[in-house]
């Protein structure tokens, strides 16, 4: 039996000081013959309404307003937390860990009828890459470089989460993540600020929609704010050095994105930035989020940041580190009673200035209000099988997944498998429901998910012979697998060896020593190899892994992350030659752990040839951000410049396109399609600026297209140039600017020059 985690308990105990009672019924809204009041008038502004309704409240029911507490069963077990005796009702939001929205329901009825002001509680879950329906991590996620299909998976999420009751998603999660060894990097989108930043803002987008209080909106949260990803050696919840300059220049810019599309909130991350935890910054939760970016939703505080705060070193007592938070801008509460306990006191004292109070209850009810909250408060009460796993559903999720994954390495083009072939299926994760849903898995279930196995017996187009053995588990010594793997593999005419991480292995709270896989895997693909038959490694996991032992060795690879529930028919799908892979990195694999950190956007050493590299190992990374191979051949032609007037420019060396910084232009690029199956291209488009006086990485993301081209066919990409937005940087205060000088468009190995003059 599992242990009973805290998070668990804490709801259960929460649960059971409810004295809510769960009739089964549905929810009717309350009848009672109440005078028109501007809040309740949806025919007012919402700016009225919630003046309004502020202007009724009293300190007690304002500062509840801020708390938020936990619903339901909760089996994260990461976080321990201090826990209220019973609801009332009054409290502003509840993480709603259920999957009936009847609980939430009978939970609603008691703020909207049993209230003095009958304010609805807002309902938060952590609907991280899927609700039930999983998507792949979303580092799988990002090397799709499709946002069209990161946006259709967010609406999927949104409709299911939606209509279990969910108003409000804590994702997407935005942090810059450039070490394999912190678990977290599963959750976000990589190494990179201008994907993040993409991906940051298709996914609000994709959940709030246009009208966030239409069938299938929730809120977003961008999280967490900000630099979590810098962790020290990969560890968690320590803290981080982040100077201005790399605030700036590195972690900001996916959470800036993301405001400006709207997101509705934003959550303040467990780090210390340079000594001043985030949950308690006053620069980066005001004077920039609230002050510079104008923005009008609200921070909600990581669980328990706010009490964290004392074992960070900053607050003595709790009252001190509800001081800190709050007068630093961040405005709801989550889970550690911390506001509940001390608001009052600080406000009568004079501590905190009604103001500050008035302003961080304004934020969350102008949200309420925006959700429709007031209107309709209450979920419809439907089956699950009406909910959730809709085949259009599915059919995102296998889309998704199939365009996640990397091709890595193909000698000889041993992938796509040929048809009918002979396949000896081995390793720990071919069988494996459970790990194919990733950290954070939402309401996901193993029994949803399509195993490896059971998508390649499937597949039409393969129609493989399969040949199974586990070989091993996922870690320990047990080798007595062996030998099965080597009898399944010597009837066979190629082996697939399936490797990989559990799910446990990363997420929160799940840091590891070294992003290389255990030995036994390695073990087992040693002695594969003994059989002399063609080997094709998967490799499923939550972070960039070691793969300096397994490549030399393996003649295909292909990085699976976890898939999510359509794990097998995408992986079946890519073995068998139906989908053409098309995924690149979002992240360096490194050669080694002892290259962390190590990215393609660093910048330059003060001394190049040898000098400065490893004496013992390569310097340069086993596989590079962007890296992906196709089972096709794409040949790019010449990257030209368009200018204003339409002149056409090549820009070499020599000649540089002479600009000024006022003036837009574009650089295109055709790609035609030489081999022989259709593919989908991702044409990358690079900036270097090699001399600024903020020096600036060697290489620097700027635009991405990915389009389908069908064999034999040609198509071009454009890249619409301005120059302050695409050339210039950012300084210590976020101003952006761009100085006179020389400037490199890249793409691929190409690359035209431009001079700002
Ligand atoms: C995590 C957040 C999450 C929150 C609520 C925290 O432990 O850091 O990412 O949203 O719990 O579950």
């Amino acid at each position: 039996m599992q242990p009973l985690s805290i998070r668990t308990a804490t709801a259960i105990l929460v649960a059971s000081c409810l004295s809510l009672t769960w009739t089964g019924t549905p929810v009717q809204a309350a009848d009672k013959k109440e005078e028109k009041t501007i809040y309740k008038d949806a025919r007012a502004t919402i700016d009225s309404r919630v003046e309004d309704l502020l202007s009724r409240m009293t300190l007690e029911e304002k500062i509840l307003q801020l708390s938020q507490y936990v619903l339901g069963n909760n089996d994260n077990i990461n976080n321990i937390g201090e826990t209220v005796k019973k609801f009332t009702g009054e409290e502003g939001s509840l993480i709603f860990v259920g999957t009936d929205p009847r609980l939430r329901n009978a939970m609603q009825k008691e703020a909207i009828e049993n209230t003095r002001l009958g304010i609805p509680i807002l309902f938060g879950f952590d609907v991280i890459h899927g609700f039930k329906t999983v998507f792949p991590i979303p580092l799988g996620q990002a090397a799709s470089w499709n946002p069209d299909l990161v946006a259709q998976a967010c609406r999927v999420a949104a409709r299911e989460a939606e209509a279990t009751g969910i108003d409000w998603t804590f994702s997407p999660m935005v942090d810059i993540a450039r070490d394999g060894r912190w678990g977290r990097i599963a959750e976000g989108f990589g190494e990179d600020p201008y994907l993040c930043s993409v991906m940051s803002a298709t996914s609000v987008k994709a959940y709030q929609g246009d009208d966030l209080s239409a069938e299938g909106s929730i809120a977003a949260c961008l999280k967490h704010y900000v630099g979590y990803g810098a962790s020290e050696a990969g560890r968690d919840y320590v803290p981080t050095e982040i100077s201005r300059q790399t605030l700036w220049d590195t972690y900001l810019p996916s959470f800036e994105a993301g405001v400006k599309a709207g997101a509705a909130t934003l959550m303040s991350s467990f780090n210390t930035i340079s000594g001043t935890p985030a949950s308690a910054n006053h620069y980066t939760m005001t004077e920039v989020l609230k002050e510079k970016w104008g923005h009008t939703g609200f921070v909600v505080g990581d669980w328990n940041a706010v009490d964290q705060l004392i074992t960070q070193g900053m607050a003595p007592d709790r009252k001190t580190a509800t001081l800190y938070a709050f007068n630093a801008g961040l405005d709801m509460d989550m889970v550690d009673n911390c506001y509940r306990e001390n608001l009052a006191d600080l406000v009568s004292e004079g501590l905190v200035a009604q103001e500050r109070l008035d302003d961080a209850v304004r934020r969350i009810l102008r949200l309420k209000f925006m959700l429709g909250l007031f209107e309709n408060p209450y979920t419809a009460e439907t089956e699950a099988k009406e909910r959730f796993l809709l085949p259009e559903y599915l059919e995102t999720a296998e889309q998704l997944a199939q365009e996640s994954m990397v091709l890595l390495k193909n000698d000889k083009n041993l992938l796509p498998l040929k048809k009918s072939s002979k396949i000896a299926l081995i390793g720990p994760i071919v069988k494996n429901r459970f790990d194919m849903l990733g950290s954070w898995e939402g309401r996901g279930s193993e029994d949803d998910v399509i195993s490896i196995y059971d998508g390649i017996l499937a597949s039409k187009e393969g129609e493989f012979e399969v040949n199974y053995a586990k070989g091993c588990d996922f870690d320990g010594e047990d080798t007595s697998g062996f030998p099965e793997a080597m009898a399944a593999a010597s009837k066979s005419d190629v082996i697939v060896l399936c490797l990989g991480e559990k799910r446990a292995w990363s997420g929160e709270n799940a840091s590891r020593s070294t992003i290389a896989l255990p030995e036994i895997q390695e073990q087992l693909l040693v002695e594969l190899k003994k059989s002399g038959k063609p080997i094709a490694v998967l490799i499923s996991s939550g972070r960039p892994v070691d793969l300096s032992r397994i490549a030399p060795m393996a003649d295909a690879m292909l990085e699976i992350w976890q898939p999510g529930v359509m794990a097998g028919p995408a992986t079946a799908g890519i073995l068998s030659g139906k989908y053409n892979p098309s995924g690149k990195l979002a992240v360096t694999f490194p050669y080694s752990t002892g290259q962390i950190p190590i990215y393609y956007n660093h910048r330059n050493s003060g001394r190049t040839g040898a000098q400065g590299e490893y004496q013992d190992i390569q310097s340069t990374p086993m596989f590079e951000f962007g890296y992906g191979l196709s089972y096709t051949d794409f040949h790019y032609g010449p990257l030209t410049a368009t200018l204003p007037g339409g002149r056409t420019a090549s820009g070499t060396e020599d000649d540089a396109i002479e600009i000024s910084s006022g003036q837009k232009f574009t650089a295109q690029i055709t790609v035609t399609n030489t081999g022989d199956k259709d593919g989908k291209e991702t044409v990358q488009w690079y900036i270097c600026d090699p001399y600024c006086t903020i020096t600036r990485p060697v290489k620097e993301l700027k635009h991405f297209e990915k389009q389908m081209i069908k064999a034999g066919e040609s198509r071009t990409f454009t890249f619409e140039i301005e120059p302050l937005r695409d050339l210039g940087f950012v300084n210590e205060d976020g101003e952006r600017f761009l100085e006179k000088g020389d400037y490199y468009i890249m793409v691929q190995n190409q690359r035209i020059k431009i001079r700002i003059i």
